[in-house]
């Protein structure tokens, strides 16, 4: 059984005896070796599987402590701005809560499979005719007037949540490994995996935030945003642990990409290949100790496959046929 993230490290989170917890069995997710790309990279590498969460992301981390929160604060609903994961995640979390959830959402730039998510977990989603930027702005605007509570990673209780993964990482390890590597879109996991680290005795992992050089316009649609909101707190925690950030190509994301799923048998969604990616351009120091974190499922993004990979042979029932076309 999956113990609830509320309950393995109930004493890290904001969880009092009042909290209604809200949970899907998020969290403690599988640590994967990766030896063919160790061996190509030159390091120990280790893939931090966050698609094993309930709905395919990590956000479902920070999700299960905000809409806990918010239910316990009294909020009758909740909002969100979203690329596609914070949407599913928010909505399964209203449904698993019993309370609606209003998604805004830039429209057009949604993967299908993210949509259908949030379509069947019941929420009311608006498609922006705009940016992600405008969509998390009008967000908060529908939060301010105090009908919804925001459970963007603006939201502290969602960085809280988020944090886990860096405790997971380090109790696994017995220590934190010389460097994480972590895609970059509006910057609250980052911010959430140095906060983990301030919270934790020792010394922290270089952190290593990898984002798309065209933010505006990448193919990479969940790290789709031009103006990252934590980008502060981002720099900060680079500074703090040593660690930088690394600007990728779409190329170079979809090398990685590939990568991730022809070599290690792990299909993610495309942005969360970013971390792979700047290991790629910027190795570390040979046999350092390092974890990619992995942060959403590729059946999020099916349409995607077709860019890279080959498409299926189509063949008749024909034995000597099928032999030809195998090999
Ligand atoms: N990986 C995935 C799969 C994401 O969906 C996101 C962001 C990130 C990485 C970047 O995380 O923004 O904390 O730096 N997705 C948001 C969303 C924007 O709406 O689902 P970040």
């Amino acid at each position: 059984m999956v113990i609830p993230l509320a309950e393995r490290y109930r004493d890290r989170l904001p969880f009092t005896d009042a909290t209604p917890v809200v949970s899907l069995g998020e969290g403690s997710t599988p640590l994967l070796p990766a030896p063919r790309l160790s061996r190509r990279l030159g390091v120990e590498l280790w893939l931090k599987w966050e698609a094993a969460n309930p709905t395919g992301s990590f956000k479902d981390r920070g999700m299960t402590v905000a809409v806990s929160k918010a239910v316990e604060e009294g909020a009758q609903a909740i909002v969100c701005a979203s690329t596609g994961n914070t949407a599913s995640s928010a909505a399964a979390y209203a449904a698993r809560a019993g309370i609606p959830a209003v998604i805004l959402q830039p429209k057009g730039a949604v993967a299908s499979a993210k949509l259908a998510q949030t379509r069947m977990y019941g929420a009311r989603i608006l498609e922006l005719r705009g940016t992600f930027d405008e969509a998390l702005e009008a967000a908060r605007e529908l939060a301010a007037v105090g009908t919804h509570s925001l459970v963007n990673s603006l939201n502290p209780h969602r960085r809280e949540g988020q944090k886990t993964a860096v405790f997971e990482i380090v109790d696994e390890l017995g220590g934190a490994p010389d460097a994480v590597y972590l895609p970059y879109g509006g910057g609250g996991n980052t911010t959430a995996y140095g906060q983990a680290f301030l919270e934790l005795d020792g010394r922290p992992s270089r952190l290593v935030a990898a984002e798309a050089i065209d933010r505006a316009g990448t193919l990479a649609s969940a790290i789709r945003i031009s103006e990252p909101v934590h980008a502060a707190s981002v720099q900060e925690a680079l500074e703090r642990t040593g660690g930088h950030v690394v600007t990728l190509s779409d190329d170079e994301i979809l090398a990685a990409w590939h990568d991730l799923a022809a070599s290690e048998g792990l299909f993610c969604e495309l942005c969360s290949a970013a971390g792979l990616a700047a290991l790629a351009k910027e190795p570390p120091e040979p046999g350092a100790t390092v974890v990619c974190v992995i942060t959403g499922h590729g059946l999020k993004d099916p349409e995607s496959a077709g860019w890279l990979a080959p498409p299926p042979v189509v063949v008749d029932p024909d034995p000597e046929a099928i032999a030809e076309a195998a090999s």
